[in-house]
Parts: structure tokens; sequence; C-alpha cells
């Protein structure tokens, strides 16, 4: 199962273009699971170390939900609007939570392909920077991540959606940083199954 998160609070662009993301996956026939923050309870890290000690998070909130998901999961798609130049606070809430997964099983992510959405009102108001946060996050945990390489997706898939759901839906350029995006990580997460079970 692929699952994808959104780290908007909202139903918007970042969940509708994630959303899409979704479907090409399933269109290749992968399983798909969608988690989101704008219906989701997610509490902040108080980091009382209650989880170094425990192995389990002391919010008993929907997280539990998400760390389900993402250790059952076959690769990560996390999808955020840029907020101030980078990922959203829900987003990057929902990252700092994931240390209770990794402190229960710290194999929980590992050589699992990782792809980066973000969703900028303007045309260069920090998509980049939102998805070296999200890539470098891959990186800390094990995980591969991957873009859609060089002319058009970079560092994963980055739209300008002016603001609206009209505006997103628009935006070709990153429609075509979406597929191409997509394209190179349906290919990981097949390459990287073959691998673990090669072992
Ligand atoms: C608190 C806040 C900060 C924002 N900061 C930026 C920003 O730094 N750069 C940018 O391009 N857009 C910024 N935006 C605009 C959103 O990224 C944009 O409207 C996006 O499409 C929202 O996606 P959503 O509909 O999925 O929530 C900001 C919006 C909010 C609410």
């Amino acid at each position: 199962m692929i699952v994808g998160v959104s780290g908007s609070p909202r139903k918007g662009a970042t969940h509708h273009v994630l959303s899409l993301a979704l479907k090409m996956l399933e269109e290749r026939g992968f399983e798909i699971a969608i988690f989101s923050a704008h219906d989701s309870r997610i509490e902040l890290c108080r980091h009382c170390d209650f989880c170094r000690k425990s192995k389990r998070c002391v919010h008993e909130d929907d997280m539990i939900k998400l760390y389900e998901l993402l250790e059952a999961s076959k690769g990560v798609i996390l999808a955020t609007p840029v907020h101030n130049g980078g990922v959203s606070a829900h987003m990057k809430a929902m990252l700092e939570r994931t240390r209770a997964l990794l402190f229960r099983n710290p194999e929980a992510l590992a050589g699992k392909p990782g792809m980066g959405i973000a969703v900028g009102g303007d045309r260069n108001g920090g998509q980049d920077l939102a998805l070296l946060e999200i890539n470098a996050f891959f990186t800390m945990n094990r995980m591969i991540p991957v873009s859609g390489g060089s002319f058009g997706a970079n560092l994963g898939a980055a739209f300008w959606s002016r603001d609206t759901l009209e505006g997103v839906r628009n935006d070709g350029e990153g429609m075509r940083s979406l597929e191409m995006t997509v394209k190179r990580f349906a290919e990981w997460v097949e390459k990287s199954e073959r691998i673990r079970k090669s072992f």
C-alpha cells in the first residue's frame, strides 16, 4: 500500500493534487490510502520523552492511525502547502510525531521510497524549500527520496496554486512535475520491493 499524507489544514489544493497522485498509482495497480491533517486531530510533540521509554506516544490522537499506515506502507507521499517558505505546521507536527513510531520500530520507514509534493500560492513561494525539508526527512529515516528528475521535477512535484483550487488545476507545469515524479516513484516502489524480497 502507498500512503499519501496531506499537511494542509483544509480540503483544498494540496488534497486535490495528492488525490491525483494516488489515482495515478492506483491505475498502475498499487493499493492506496490517504491521511489528511484537515480531518485529523494531531497534537504537538512535547518532547516529554515518554516515547523513548514506553515506545508509544503520550498523545492518543489520530497519529495512531498514521503510524499504522506508515508502517504497513511500501512507499510514502508527503504533500504540503507552502507556509512561510517551508512545510506547514501540520506537516511538521506529523513528522515530529513519527519519533514515537521510530522508537518502537526503527525499521518502520527504512528502505521505503518517498516523494514530496509542495503547493505554494506564489510562483516562487518556497516550494523547493518545502521539498528539501521533506526530502531531508526521507534521508534521515533511511528512506529513498525520489524526485521526477531534471527538466521539470528536480526535487519532486511543485505547484503554483495562485491560492485557489482553480489555479492548481490549471498549473500545467505542476501537473507535469507530478506525472514525472509519480512515474519514478512507482518504479522505485517496485524496485525496493524486489530488493526487500531478495533478502
Ligand atoms: C499561514 C500561511 C502561510 C503561507 N505562506 C506561503 C508562502 O510562504 N509561500 C507561498 O507560495 N504560499 C504561501 N501560502 C499560500 C498557500 O501555500 C497556498 O494558498 C496553497 O495553495 C494552500 O494549499 P491548500 O489549499 O492545500 O491549503 C501561505 C498560506 C498560509 C495559510
